[in-house]
């Protein structure tokens, strides 16, 4: 009783741990300063010649228009690099300007198999395919394909596309520098046994900005905030400085979990946001490699935001205070004391109610009293706070240029969004972030109804529509 009112109503100063927090507790100046910076780095993306040292890629991805709702037809996606593997058989009917999932399959990837060859890993990939058409009794058909492939990838045509990295645990060897669609379409001849159609290649944020734009066609801009963090939006041809052509606009994929690889965030990063690189799946996979200098360092944005690594940032800053006494009477349990054991989903868990608090520091084997839980919550809390407000931030950067870019004293937007770390947080203080960061706009979030599937097709039958409409 005492106890847990004293907690409650205690500040972090009362408690002791004021000081680990306060570096994660950005100012709103801070955050103006991060999204100035952020601008710079898109304009040096669009680049022709920055753009190979830009740490924010800025990838062109070829689709150059939303939805017009006259799309149609079937359709197969594949999803790879979000938290499952999926293939879809997807119907969009133009009457009811509707998008159907007429079946779709989980297929599970073995953490082996992410780490073993690209060669496995397709052949893997040709065989679920192979058995959802079997099964849905579609072999014959030869479909156009769109496939969800949420890595950074250089794009060289909508169905073209080469590896940068593999991120978010997945290092299969002998896939980067390739072409993605030429590997599949290897794994599919090696069988032998179906062909594919045409093939679009889509970044989960586009699929997902694409299965919101057919509900609401001012949608250009897509989100996801999960395993890892990225946004795409549409931009004008003209400032694409790598692409021929100035008419028009496309959706640049904007690869931003990379910003700060350059060391621009070093600033804001904590000893726990260093040290979580160390424990990581694939430590430094967003590395910064310059051309001159192999300057290596870790993937700052991401890291800060992201599903992947916030449940371990959160160990380190408890691990840290129980070591200095302030926690559990200075014993760490075998499980917090281990890399990976605080999921990320514990976040969201504990910051829903002191209750949930107490059950999961009981399962992670913790002696916790009603103030350890109470600062475990706040711990929470600051982590997942910082994460929202540096995504808003970013946003923002993006809600600006797009009003700059058509000379708009204010610009009505939405944004499609996805991602289990957005889906499971209250978006309140992100949304009240961007409000502050982008006053002149006014941004509408729309959660993506399976961006990473329907939104695939959808992108495929806008490139059929626009090849129908404009054939070379
Ligand atoms: C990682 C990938 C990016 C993807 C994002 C969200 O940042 O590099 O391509 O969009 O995760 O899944």
């Amino acid at each position: 009783g005492h106890y847990k009112t004293r907690a409650a109503e205690a500040s972090s100063e009362e408690l002791g741990v004021e000081k680990y927090l306060q570096l994660f507790q950005l100012s709103p100046e801070m955050l103006q300063e991060v999204s100035a910076r952020l601008r710079k780095d898109l304009l040096r993306g669009l680049g022709k010649h920055s753009h190979h040292k830009a740490p924010v890629k800025m990838l062109p991805t070829f689709v150059r228009a939303t939805p017009d709702g006259t799309e149609k037809g079937d359709f197969l996606a594949l999803d790879l690099g979000g938290t499952n593997f999926r293939v879809l058989h997807v119907r969009v009917e133009e009457e009811a300007q509707k998008v159907l999932k007429m079946d779709s399959q989980i297929c599970a990837i073995p953490q082996e198999m992410m780490l073993g060859t690209g060669e496995q890993l397709f052949d893997h990939i040709a065989t679920c395919l192979g058995d959802f058409l079997e099964s849905q009794n579609l072999k014959g058909k030869t479909l156009p394909l769109g496939f969800t492939f949420s890595f950074p990838c250089e794009q060289l045509e909508i169905d073209k596309s080469i590896l940068i990295r593999w991120t978010k645990g997945f290092n299969c060897s002998g896939v980067e520098g390739k072409d993605v669609v030429q590997l599949l379409k290897e794994a599919i001849h090696r069988r032998g046994d179906y062909d594919i159609g045409s093939v679009a290649m889509v970044n989960d944020t586009v699929g997902t900005m694409m299965s919101c734009g057919y509900r609401d066609q001012s949608c250009e801009i897509g989100m996801i905030i999960g395993t890892g963090t990225n946004a795409c939006y549409m931009e004008e041809m003209k400032n694409v400085k790598r692409i021929e052509g100035a008419d028009g606009r496309m959706c640049i994929n904007t690869e931003w979990g990379g910003f700060g690889d350059d060391g621009s965030l070093d600033d804001i990063l904590t000893e726990f946001d260093v040290e979580v690189d160390k424990t990581s799946i694939n430590p430094g996979v967003h590395m910064y490699v310059s051309q001159l200098f192999r300057i290596i360092t870790p993937p700052p944005f991401e890291k800060m935001i992201s599903g992947m690594y916030l449940g371990e940032i959160v160990r380190l800053v408890l691990v840290k205070m129980t070591k200095d006494k302030l926690l559990f009477k200075g014993q760490i349990s075998e499980t917090l004391g281990t890399p990976g054991q605080f999921e990320t989903k514990f976040i969201s868990e504990i910051e829903d109610g002191l209750e949930n608090a107490k059950k999961i520091l009981t399962e992670l084997g913790l002696d916790w009293d009603p103030v350890d839980a109470c600062v475990v919550r706040l711990v929470c809390d600051t982590i997942s706070s910082r994460s929202a407000r540096l995504c808003a931030a970013a946003l923002a950067t993006l809600v600006n240029r797009i009003r700059n870019n058509r000379k708009l004293d204010h610009l009505k937007t939405t944004v499609g969004v996805d991602g289990t770390v957005y889906r499971k947080h209250p978006t309140s203080k992100l949304q009240k972030a961007v409000r502050l960061l982008a006053p002149q706009c006014d941004i509408t979030f729309l959660v993506s109804e399976d961006g990473s599937g329907k939104g695939a097709a959808m992108v495929t039958a806008v490139a059929q529509r626009l090849a129908h409409q404009f054939p070379v």
